[in-house]
């Protein structure tokens, strides 16, 4: 245990309503597809999320992501022909009921959404000089969707609704934004001020998932098969 008084001084604990700040972040942080209201966002404030995702850990402090923000109402008409040609695909691949059911749901909000973000990792990159990824490559996006998940909080906190899109062929997406070859998709982000935050995810809504129980996800000392 580290006593209080070797804590570091710059780093004091946090406070009741810090922590509690921080809690009803996670919670209440929603995928957000639609109810995305058009007021602009302002410069400051998508800096202040992209910077909490710089944040984010990254394997060998790597830093391997690069976010790239999408206004333009043409770019993003063409990503929204993308999902909906890789929507279609996908209800095609379900059984009648669930395809109907699927076809239902509401999956991206690419055109509401007044910034859109296509978040790219490079595969191999030379910062971090290979540290933690001789074993585990995978690690370079790993970090990358760490980075997301700062931004999608930190974003809960200044109101602003994210939306992950991965309905899209990404080679298809890459070669529309002019990425190079050694970077990987790792999320089409839609971002923008909403109307409202669901309490449950819109999936659960849909009755198309629900939460599991904290107990079924967690095991003691080895997995158990349930
Ligand atoms: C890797 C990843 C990909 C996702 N792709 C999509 C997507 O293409 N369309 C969509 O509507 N939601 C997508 N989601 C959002 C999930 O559906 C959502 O997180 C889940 O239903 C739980 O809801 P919540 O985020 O509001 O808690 C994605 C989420 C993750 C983490």
């Amino acid at each position: 245990m580290i006593s209080p008084e070797s804590r570091d001084l710059h780093a004091p604990p946090f406070s009741e309503v810090e922590r509690a700040a921080v809690y009803r972040a996670i919670e209440e942080r929603r995928d957000v597809r639609a109810h995305f209201v058009a007021d602009p966002v302002p410069e400051d404030v998508l800096l202040r999320v992209l910077a909490a995702a710089h944040h984010a850990p990254s394997v060998g402090f790597s830093q391997p992501w690069r976010f790239i923000v999408v206004r333009d109402r043409a770019k993003r008409e063409a990503v929204h022909e993308l999902f909906e040609s890789a929507n279609a695909e996908a209800a095609r691949a379900y059984d009648a009921e669930r395809a109907i059911a699927y076809r239902r749901l509401r999956l991206a909000g690419i055109l509401d959404a007044p910034v859109n973000l296509c978040v790219v990792c490079d595969e191999d990159p030379a910062r971090g000089k290979g540290l933690g990824r001789r074993t585990m490559p995978e690690t370079a996006r790993y970090s990358t969707v760490c980075a997301i998940q700062n931004l999608w909080l930190a974003a809960r906190a200044e109101g602003l609704g994210v939306g992950w899109v991965s309905i899209l062929e990404p080679q298809s997406l890459l070669r529309l934004f002019g990425v190079p070859q050694h970077y990987a998709l790792v999320a089409y982000l839609c971002v923008g001020y909403v109307r409202y935050f669901s309490a449950e995810p819109d999936l659960e809504r849909d009755r198309w998932e629900s939460r599991l129980p904290l107990g079924d996800v967690i095991d003691y000392e080895s997995f158990t098969i349930r």
